[in-house]
């Protein structure tokens, strides 16, 4: 039996999201926002449930911070609901929303929970959707008083300070592909999107700082690693190209400065505009990065794979392989200069059930999480600096366009009564974050 160490000061939490498990959509003044939006829209969430209730953390959160302590938990990731404190998006403030969030830090605090907060996951208020979102640049100078307004009332408490959560996704999910709020199909929105976004995290970075010196900055980026099928050379390059297309769309302009060349010719006459000076301010120094790791590609030249034989996969259809984690660490650490990296989520859907004992035995998900600690392990020992782990997710919650059916909590929330119980993943984790060490 081998054991992995972990240092004495590892970080480890959990994380969630605002509209994942808040609910209280419109309670105290809350504004509408695209995911409320987007959910009371029939058809495009399965079984259209929508996030207006899901965990009630708004009302439960002294309950879920008893739950935190539980874990042993020594951070909690969460993101603000922009809507819930500027309704509109910017200029009237929603004092009973700002007051939650007091009161939410102020409870971790006394937890002795590290607050590790995200300011934008993915729930835009509606109203600057109406005046174009993110393809509107306008928007981005918004985010940058909304962070400004956020530091100022927590950044007391608060030491670490997300911009923006998965770029990508609220690039393509949410406006390529359309299945994420707000819904749109237009690369050529999609792709100012993008880079709107990335000017939005430069001007947030800025606020925050020009706001409170002492805290950090970072950002949280989703890297699913492509890995050749074969080692011919057709299928490495088809690998590189899968990279490309993605993952350093957001790696490159932030850490290097400029978009990957790749990108240019992929995105064509869909090239977004771009101002002079936006490449410096995109990327100016962080002090952190956060990354999202669920699983890999298998990418070869000659056709799409679907499935991998042999392999196992979640709930989600997504891959379990953690070496691959590894593999992508230590390619992004060759590649680019890298800030302190935090796992920002890592986790895995399963169908879970409740047994007779009234407990949650989910192995597999247990299984998930030891293989990836120990990958990050063995990459900190190849030299990458990971200062902690957030797990995805602290409870079961609203999966996005998956509504309640995807369940990846170390606590299951039984959405009828909300009750929450600690499954064996999670009392496991507690163990971890006792002892911070694992055995395989
Ligand atoms: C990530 C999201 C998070 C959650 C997980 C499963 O892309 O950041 O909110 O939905 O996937």
């Amino acid at each position: 039996m081998a054991t992995y160490k972990f240092p004495h000061n590892f970080l480890w939490g959990a994380a969630s999201a605002a509209y994942q498990v808040e609910g209280a959509w419109n309670e105290d003044g809350k504004g509408e926002s695209i995911w409320d939006r987007f959910s009371h829209t029939s058809g495009k969430i399965d079984d259209n449930l929508t996030g207006d209730i899901a965990c009630d953390h708004y009302h439960r959160f002294e309950e879920d911070i008893a739950l935190m302590r539980q874990l042993g938990l020594k951070a909690y990731r969460f993101s603000i609901g922009w809507a819930r404190v500027l309704p509109n998006g910017r200029e009237r403030i929603n004092p009973a929303g700002l007051d939650f969030y007091d009161r939410l830090v102020d409870a971790l605090c006394a937890a002795n929970v590290e607050p590790f907060l995200t300011l934008y996951h993915w729930d835009l208020p509606q109203a600057l959707q109406d005046e174009g979102g993110w393809e509107n640049r306008n928007t981005a100078y918004a985010f940058a008083d909304y962070s400004a307004l956020m530091v100022k009332r927590l950044g007391d408490r608060v030491k670490y300070w997300t911009t923006f959560n998965e770029p990508s996704v609220v690039t393509f999910d949410g406006n390529l592909s359309g299945k994420h709020a707000p819904g749109i199909q237009d690369a050529r929105v999609a792709y100012q999107v993008a880079h709107n976004l990335m000017v939005a995290h430069g001007l947030g970075v800025q606020a925050i700082r020009n706001t409170n010196s002492k805290v950090e900055a970072g950002i949280v980026l989703n890297l699913w690693m492509a890995d050749p099928a074969t080692d011919s050379p057709e299928d490495i390059a088809a690998a590189e190209t899968a990279w490309n297309s993605s993952e350093t769309l957001f790696l490159d302009p932030i850490f290097k400065g400029h978009y990957p060349l790749a990108a240019y010719d992929l995105v064509g006459e869909d090239m977004p505009k771009i101002q002079d000076g936006d490449m410096a301010l995109i990327s100016q120094e962080l002090d952190y990065v956060g990354i999202n790791f669920y699983s890999r590609n298998l990418v070869s030249a000659a056709q799409k794979i679907d499935k991998v034989p042999g392999s196992e996969y979640t709930e989600m259809g997504w891959e379990v392989c953690a070496p691959a984690m590894r593999r992508m660490l230590v390619k992004i650490n060759n590649a680019y200069k890298l800030p302190p990296i935090y796992i920002t989520e890592n986790g895995s859907a399963f169908k879970d059930e409740v047994s007779a004992d009234g407990k949650v035995h989910d192995p597999r998900r247990l299984d998930y999480l030891k293989q990836h600690f120990i990958q990050t392990r063995l990459a900190m020992q190849d030299g990458v600096d990971i200062r902690g782990y957030m797990v995805w997710s602290l409870m079961d919650n609203f999966e996005w366009g998956h509504g309640f059916t995807k369940r990846f909590g170390l606590v299951r929330v039984d959405y009828e009564t909300q009750k929450r119980t600690v499954k064996d993943s999670g009392d496991w984790y507690a163990e971890v974050t006792r002892t911070n060490q694992i055995h395989d």
